[in-house]
């Protein structure tokens, strides 16, 4: 299935990089999303494609990386701030290492964002994961002409984030507590499969069974509630069990995590729905 290119659409873009990103696939996943809908409810955001591609008028916005969290809340308040740091931040494989190596205070929001940011743009891969200590270690990786998001962009994100609810939390309290009649929740969860491997270790909590088991008990309460729902998810035994109850459609895309066996190439996804999909 074709879409409109993200150009054609000017379509708000992520300023992150992130695992599992669903940009390559917006233009087919979007056609899936409901015309009308109350409020836009994402708990695994990761770069939140999906969200700035939308631009609700009305989110809730949550992950449970809290750093990540923090860092839409900076740009929601102060992008103009985040972004005069982040310009002046040094480029190079030593200027990385230093970076990585501060820590700013809590309170510290905007430089916390910056350098979130910087990290992000610079390491290998997009990937976020952190030591025993809670502290980032990615190496430096950055991609051939690697750049910083500009100010503009930062506050177009910034004028969709004004719209969000962010959270830092579970997606089942998250979705318990936010979803109501009429709302649409996007699910993008990291997969969990027996077989094989899977990129599955966003922080320091990997997905398991047990909360694949949680997030098919929650589809059944999102419909109970009278909300619409789509998941993406691996096309996988796993997903054939634990979906097979609700509408299904196989999506094709390119996977871009090295490092991980199989992990380059054409993969195929499925998204699944409480509604019929459009063809
Ligand atoms: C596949 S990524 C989402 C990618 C996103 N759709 C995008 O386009 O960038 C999955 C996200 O789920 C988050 N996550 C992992 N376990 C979670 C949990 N128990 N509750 C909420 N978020 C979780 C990870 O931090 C990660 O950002």
């Amino acid at each position: 299935m074709q879409g409109p290119s993200l150009e054609e659409n000017k379509a708000v873009l992520p300023f992150l990089r992130w695992a599992g990103s669903k940009r390559a696939v917006l233009p087919i996943l979007s056609r899936f999303v409901p015309k009308v809908f109350g409020k836009y409810v994402e708990p695994f955001a990761g770069s939140a494609c999906l969200f700035f591609y939308l631009s609700p008028s009305k989110a809730v916005l949550a992950d449970l990386n809290a750093e990540l969290i923090d860092t839409y809340r900076a740009i929601k308040q102060e992008p103009g701030s985040v972004s005069r740091v982040l310009c002046k931040l040094p480029f190079g494989r030593e200027a990385y290492y230093q970076i990585r190596n501060q820590q700013f205070e809590k309170g510290d929001q905007i430089r916390r964002a910056a350098r979130f940011i910087y990290l992000n743009r610079f390491c290998f891969n997009g990937l976020y994961r952190t030591n025993l200590a809670g502290r980032f270690n990615v190496p430096f990786g950055a991609p051939r002409n690697a750049t910083v998001p500009s100010r503009n962009h930062l506050m177009q994100c910034s004028a969709v984030l004004a719209n969000a609810r962010l959270i830092a939390g579970d997606f089942e309290r998250v979705v318990s507590e936010n979803v109501s009649k009429g709302d649409f929740v996007y699910l993008d969860p990291p997969f969990f499969q027996t077989e094989g491997r899977v990129f599955r270790q966003y922080n320091s909590k990997p997905f398991m069974r047990h909360d694949l088991e949680r997030l098919a008990a929650l589809l059944k309460q999102i419909d109970d509630v009278g909300a619409r729902f789509l998941l993406s998810y691996a096309k996988n035994n796993e997903a054939r069990v634990f979906f097979r109850d609700w509408h299904s459609r196989t999506i094709t895309l390119q996977r871009n995590i090295a490092g991980f066996a199989g992990a380059r190439g054409k993969a195929q996804e499925i998204v699944v729905s409480n509604f019929p999909l459009a063809t």
